[in-house]
């Protein structure tokens, strides 16, 4: 069965912006990117630096820490690299805005692989 857990209101975060919640110990960066919401935990997988202040060029988040690059769409480090986000499926129900938290779509405790660095 599915965690699921209500973070806001559907709409919320609007495009271009972006906001923190926290559930069941995590925090959770929502990020909505041109009307498409995507939500990863808010700890780098290299060395556990908060995310929530990243840089946001298009889909791409950088690292407030060292610098990685992350899309937000894959969860990969982008280019190359086999470091990925930990991303949860969101969605809307009855005008809220639902995680899915046993839902992952890529980091370490998910299905998905980001391609290693050539
Ligand atoms: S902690 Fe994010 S790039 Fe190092």
């Amino acid at each position: 069965m599915t965690h699921q857990v209500v973070v806001g209101l559907a709409g919320d975060p609007a495009p271009g912006e972006r906001k923190l919640a926290f559930v069941d110990g995590r925090s959770i960066v929502l990020i909505n990117v041109d009307g498409t919401i995507h939500a990863i935990d808010n700890s780098c997988p290299h060395s556990g630096a908060s995310l929530a202040s990243g840089q946001l060029e298009g889909c791409v988040l950088r690292c407030p820490a060292h610098g990685l690059r992350f899309d937000l769409r894959t969860g990969c480090v982008a280019g190359a690299g086999s470091l990925s986000l930990t991303k949860f499926s969101v969605h809307e129900a009855d005008g809220k805005l639902v995680v899915s938290l046993d839902g992952q779509v890529t980091g370490p405790a998910g299905a998905q692989a980001c391609p290693a660095a050539t």
